[in-house]
């Protein structure tokens, strides 16, 4: 059964081919340079590429496959960015009433959890707990089957992935973040770490809450002027160390037969070695399908709606 998929939610323009769990066709036109200079997605922007983008890779999809041959069209509803969402939505529809093709619709956080699976041979063995690391979410779920999720804790402020971009724009006027502090944390593994932030008290034992590390390494920052360096190994070693004490803490409550990392900030060095030392049957994507793309969608409609 050949699924594509096709995901515009945010800024990212993508759609994919997948059969089983293998990609068959991967396309994806990222749109990071051309918010970087804002400092930050600007959502009309993002939707109006979109829509050249769409055209330009249904283009190459055509010089690959036969799109007769394609049995399921599925999309990205919700959530994201409304002019983005409806992007996705047009150009899906157009596409499946040409093509004469069955409609799903996916939710794009679901579309995180399933792309732990892409181009592997693992199946997610349930009960399992997902956690969901993006730029718009935190999300941590009990899944039951494919199709039953509760969500089980959240965080109550900011989203992992946007406090790793503000951070790192008072550092280091970045965007987006991640991956540059990421990548000074593997290169400071030696030094030793001397800022130490407050952890946030929660009454619910698996809600997150992130702006309080924000406004410490603000504050630090500007009225303390302590190393740029420092703060960003600290927030990171921190925030990681949190994440992964609340993961324990969950494990220990619903004994999942397998745990999940997923989203953009699932590429995040420190948190997938600590997150693979937590469970015998942990999945993670593969690199290239930790930020947003057309096969997450594929592959969480054959696996929720297909199977
Ligand atoms: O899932 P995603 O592509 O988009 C949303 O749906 O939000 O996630 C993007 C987020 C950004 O905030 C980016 O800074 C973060 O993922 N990110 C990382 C890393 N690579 C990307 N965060 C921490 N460490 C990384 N290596
Ligand atoms: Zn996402």
């Amino acid at each position: 059964m050949k699924v594509l998929g096709i995901e515009s939610s945010h800024d990212d323009t993508s759609i994919a081919l997948v059969e089983n769990n293998q990609v068959v066709h991967f396309f994806k036109i990222s749109q990071t340079d051309i918010h970087q200079q804002y400092g930050g997605t600007i959502p009309e922007l993002a939707a109006r590429h979109h829509f050249h983008n769409y055209y330009y890779l249904l283009e190459k999809l055509k010089e690959v496959t036969n799109l007769h041959q394609i049995d399921y069209i599925a999309y990205t509803k919700e959530p994201g960015l409304i002019g983005s969402l409806q992007m996705g939505h047009l150009f899906s529809h157009a596409l499946a009433k040409a093509l004469k093709k069955p409609l799903i619709d996916v939710n794009h956080i679901h579309g995180h959890i399933f792309s732990s699976i892409l181009d592997t041979n693992h199946q997610i063995k349930y009960p399992a707990l997902a956690l969901i690391v993006s730029g718009g979410h935190t999300n941590l779920y009990l899944l039951k089957s494919s199709q039953e999720k509760i969500l089980i804790g959240q965080t109550l402020d900011d989203a992992l992935g946007e406090v790793y971009d503000k951070v790192a724009r008072v550092l280091f006027n970045v965007f987006p973040g991640g991956k540059y502090i990421d990548d000074i944390f593997s290169s400071y593994k030696e030094q030793k770490i001397e800022v130490k932030l407050s952890d946030p008290k929660l009454l619910n034992l698996f809600d997150f809450s992130f702006s309080g590390y924000k406004t410490q390494i603000i504050n630090l920052y500007h009225y303390k002027k302590v190393d740029a360096i420092q703060l960003a190994l600290a927030f990171q070693k921190q925030v990681v160390d949190f994440i992964i004490a609340k993961m324990k803490l969950a494990i220990n409550q619903y004994q999942p037969q397998s745990i999940i990392l997923a989203g953009g900030v699932s590429a995040n060095s420190y948190l997938r070695s600590e997150f693979l030392k937590l469970h015998s049957h942990t999945l993670i994507p593969l690199m290239k399908y930790t930020t947003d793309n057309g096969a997450m969608i594929a592959i969480a409609a054959i696996e929720e709606k297909l199977k």
